[in-house]
Order: structure tokens, then C-alpha cells, then sequence
């Protein structure tokens, strides 16, 4: 992969350059993760530490998900109206503040408001990240950059869980004192100020969305990136953009996704789909609950590093399968295969767990039972991983039109944190029925999604990004041929 193929082979482009810049913009993935992560080691000191009991507790991990949902809902106007840099600068500080605030928190309620500035940082990334990305990349390689993002996602919430385990093992304990006599675990969180500051600084240092640039009228700023970056005929890609901009209100508003039917436009509702359905097939309740399916076959929780490791590595490794088939299957291949393997692993773990004798109140998984629920989870893992994970990112980044890409992926996110927490906080109650119920109901999501794909999601692979409308019928969505 020496030089990027694009639409017009005029102006060929080293691919190494386009890597390089999306590759930052992914960085904010990594924030993502990270800060979504790195709460996990420090969770029962600050229950220990501020005598938080479970609810509080529960509180300061899931406020984090409010701010994202707020993050996102905010980042597309904010891009569209002062830059897509801009925001992953924002994005940046807030890590940077929620990371200090986090600790050297007084108690739990001011832990709790710097998490929710963490979130809205963490939101901000997931919308910035795809539409960057997307907006830099030639059309022949948009998929595999973009899914650069999850692989920065997923890189982020090891490296978090890694550090935690290693302040831990070099401090003895999260509650004892250590650097600067601040306890180990208010070092979990302040460790995330190296990644954010490296994020902000690189983030100075690439260049700004054409598609941005042209909105605002700065079409010779503009030439220069597709020139560099992009490549093939910059004249017609910028006049192809123009026409894609025009119309579009000085201030960014979301009135601009409003649709005569259902309210929004359609490919809008195509988006918070994918969203909701990624979340609601219980991805981080899995991971969530992984350990507990190990220690059912022989692991004891002192093992739960090592889990966590291999769930991890596995997250990571398959999304590199996605990498290299995205951009050669296409993302609606991908996603329906994805979501056919969820659908078959949940309902293995639906039913084992459903007809598992209860001991203590446990579910008690002996023999093959424990076995085939674990390669279950983990087959469940490499299904997402090489799907729904990367791919829903990537389509939100490039399925809209250039006037609406940044409000309508930022409805998007914003419904996707929503459903995340809908899912985690509903996880607990579920359970507490029964984990059969739990996975029964994310079964049932999987099998809507196999659908959802099927009717209402479009191919985009090769296209241009000009070529996307907002109006084109879900029907007539079929692969166009690839630009080579
Ligand atoms: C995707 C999801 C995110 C999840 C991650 C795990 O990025 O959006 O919620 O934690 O995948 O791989």
C-alpha cells in the first residue's frame, strides 16, 4: 500500500501521510477508551476512601456516560461552526481537567461532576474522530482509517486497565499512599493527562477538514489538504464539495436533519439505529460480566488481570480483521455476518444461563456448560470486534452528507451513549432475574439488527463522500460501484 488509489488518479497521494493524520484524530479513541476504562481499578478505593455505598458508587461510574451523551449532542455544532481541530483541542482540555479533578477529588459528588466533564470530552472524541477521519481520507481507504478509531478505542481501554494493574502492583494497594503521598488510585486518573496532553498537541499540529474549509468559503486552504492528503483531481473534488455545501445555514443547526416524515430525515434515524443496536446487543455488559464466566471454568479472581488481558487482545486482533476486509467486502457484509455470530453466541449464553442450576444465588456453570459459555462470550467478542465495533463508527463518520455529517453523527453518538447507559445501568436488574433474561433480551437485539442491516443500511464503500445523500431511499441504497 504505497500510494492511496482515489477517484482520479491526478495527484497520487503517499498513504504514510493520511495514516499519520488520522491516526491523531484517532487518538481521541484512545481518550475514549481510556477514560471509560481506567474507573474500573479505582472503583472500590473510592467506595473505601469516601464511604460511597453502591448507589453513589454506581453514580460516579455511570455519570460519565450523561457527559458523553452531552459531549456528542454539542461536538457537530461546534465543529461545524469554529472547526474540526477546535473540538479535539476542547476535547483535550476537558480530559486533561476531569483527569486532575478526578484526583484530587474532595468526595464523591465533585469525583462524580469531573467524571461527567471527562464524559463530555469523551463524547466530543467519538464525533470529531469519525468525521475527521473520514473527511481526510481517499475514498479506496476511508474504511480502514476510520476503523483506526476502534482500534484506538480498544487500545485505550487496555492500556487504562494495564496502568491501573501497574500502580496497583508498584503501590500494593488502590487505597495506599504513594507519589507525592496521594493515594494509588487518584494516580489511575491523573495518568490520563499524559495521553490527553499528546492528543492536544498533535491535534495543533494537523490540518483542518476541507470539507470544513469549503463550508466556510477558504477554498485555496482547502486545494492545499486535498492536495496533500486526498489526492486525485482536487479541482473537481472541490467543486463536487461546493455543490454539497451550499445552502447550509451560517449557524449550524439541528433543524437541518429535519425530515417531512417520522421528523428527522430518514438516513438520520439509519444512524441512531446502528447506534442504539450496537449498544443494546450488550457489548459492555459482556465484557463487563466476563469474568465471572472465567472464574466458571477454573479461574480464580486473582486471574482477573489475565482475563482481562485476553479479552483485550482479542477486542484488538479482531479489529484488525476488520481493517483489512472493510475496505475490500464492504461494511454491510461485515456487519450482517457480525450480527448473525452475536446473535448466535447470545442465545447459546441465553440459554445456558437460563437452564444453570442456581447455588447461593449464583448461576453455577459446570463442565461443557461453562466451556461452550465461555468460547460463547469470547466468539461474541470477535463478532463485534470485527464488526459492529469498528464498522458503526466508520458509517456514522461517512453516511451522511457534507452539510448535515457533524450534526447528524452527533445525534447519532449522543443516542448511542444514551443507549449505553440505558444498558448499563438496566444490567444489574436484569441479572438480578436472571442472567438468561439479560442475555435473552441482547439476543433478541441481534436478531433486529441482522434486519435493521438488511433494509435500511446503505454500502458506502469507495464512495465519495459527495456522492452521499440524505434523501436517497434506504431501497436503493445497493453497492455503487467502488471508486478506483
Ligand atoms: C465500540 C463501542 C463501545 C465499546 C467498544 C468496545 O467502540 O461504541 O461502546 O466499549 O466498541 O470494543
Amino acid at each position: 500500500m504505497s500510494s492511496a488509489q482515489t477517484s482520479d488518479p491526478n495527484i497520487s497521494v503517499p498513504i504514510a501521510r493520511v495514516i499519520l493524520v488520522a491516526s491523531t484524530a484517532a487518538l481521541g479513541g484512545f481518550l475514549f477508551g481510556f477514560d471509560t476504562a481506567v474507573i474500573n481499578g479505582a472503583v472500590s478505593a473510592i467506595g473505601e476512601q469516601f464511604a460511597a455505598g453502591p448507589f453513589l458508587l454506581g453514580f460516579a461510574v455511570a455519570s460519565a456516560l450523561i457527559g458523553c451523551a452531552i459531549g456528542a449532542w454539542f461536538a457537530g455544532r461546534i465543529a461545524d461552526r469554529y472547526g474540526r481541530i477546535r473540538v479535539m483541542i476542547i476535547a483535550a482540555i476537558l480530559f486533561v481537567a476531569s483527569a486532575l479533578g478526578c484526583g484530587l477529588a474532595f468526595g464523591i459528588w465533585d469525583l462524580s461532576f469531573w467524571r461527567i466533564v471527562g464524559g463530555l470530552g469523551v463524547g466530543a472524541a467519538s464525533v470529531i474522530a469519525p468525521a475527521y477521519i473520514a473527511e481526510v481520507s481517499p475514498p479506496a481507504h476511508r474504511g480502514r482509517l476510520g476503523s483506526l478509531q476502534q482500534m484506538a478505542i480498544v487500545s485505550g481501554i487496555f492500556v487504562a486497565l494495564l496502568t491501573d494493574a501497574a500502580i496497583v502492583a508498584v503501590a500494593g494497594s488502590a487505597t495506599a499512599p504513594w507519589l507525592l503521598g496521594l493515594e494509588a488510585w487518584r494516580w489511575m486518573f491523573l495518568s490520563e493527562i499524559v495521553p490527553a496532553v499528546i492528543y492536544g498537541a498533535l491535534a495543533l499540529t494537523i490540518p483542518e477538514s476541507p470539507r470544513y474549509l469549503i463550508a466556510r468559503g477558504e477554498m485555496k486552504r482547502a486545494k492545499e489538504v486535498l492536495t496533500r492528503y486526498v489526492g486525485g483531481n482536487v479541482e473537481k473534488t472541490t467543486t463536487d464539495i461546493l455543490k454539497t455545501v451550499e445552502g447550509k445555514p451560517d449557524r449550524p443547526r439541528f433543524s437541518i436533519l429535519r425530515g417531512s416524515k417520522f421528523g428527522l430525515l430518514p438516513i438520520v434515524w439509519v444512524g441512531i439505529g446502528l447506534s442504539v443496536l450496537q449498544q443494546f446487543t450488550g457489548i459492555n455488559v459482556i465484557f463487563y460480566y466476563s469474568t465471572t464466566l472465567w472464574q466458571a471454568v477454573g479461574f480464580t479472581e486473582q486471574d482477573s488481570l489475565t482475563i482481562t488481558v485476553i479479552t483485550s487482545v482479542t477486542n484488538i486482533v479482531t479489529t484488525i480483521v476488520a481493517i483489512l476486509l472493510i475496505d475490500k467486502v464492504g461494511r454491510k457484509p461485515l456487519l450482517l455476518v457480525g450480527a448473525m455470530g452475536q446473535f448466535v453466541c447470545l442465545a447459546v449464553l441465553a440459554v445456558i444461563f437460563a437452564t444453570a442450576p442456581i447455588v447461593n444465588g449464583e448461576p453455577m456453570l459446570e463442565g461443557a456448560a461453562g466451556t461452550t459459555a465461555l468460547l460463547a462470550a469470547n466468539l461474541y467478542v470477535v463478532f463485534f470486534g470485527a464488526s459492529w465495533g469498528p464498522v458503526v463508527w466508520v458509517l456514522l463518520g461517512e453516511m451522511f452528507s457534507n452539510r448535515i455529517r457533524a450534526v447528524a453523527l452527533s445525534v447519532a453518538a449522543a443516542a448511542q451513549w444514551a443507549a449505553n447507559f440505558v444498558i448499563s445501568t438496566t444490567f444489574p436488574a436484569l441479572a438480578s432475574v436472571g442472567l438468561g433474561l439479560a442475555y435473552g433480551v441482547y439476543t433478541f437485539f441481534a436478531f433486529v439488527a441482522i434486519f435493521f442491516v438488511l433494509r435500511f443500511v446503505r454500502e458506502t464503500k469507495g464512495r465519495t463522500l459527495e456522492s452521499m445523500t440524505d434523501t436517497e431511499p434506504a431501497r436503493a441504497m445497493k453497492a455503487p460501484k467502488a471508486a478506483k
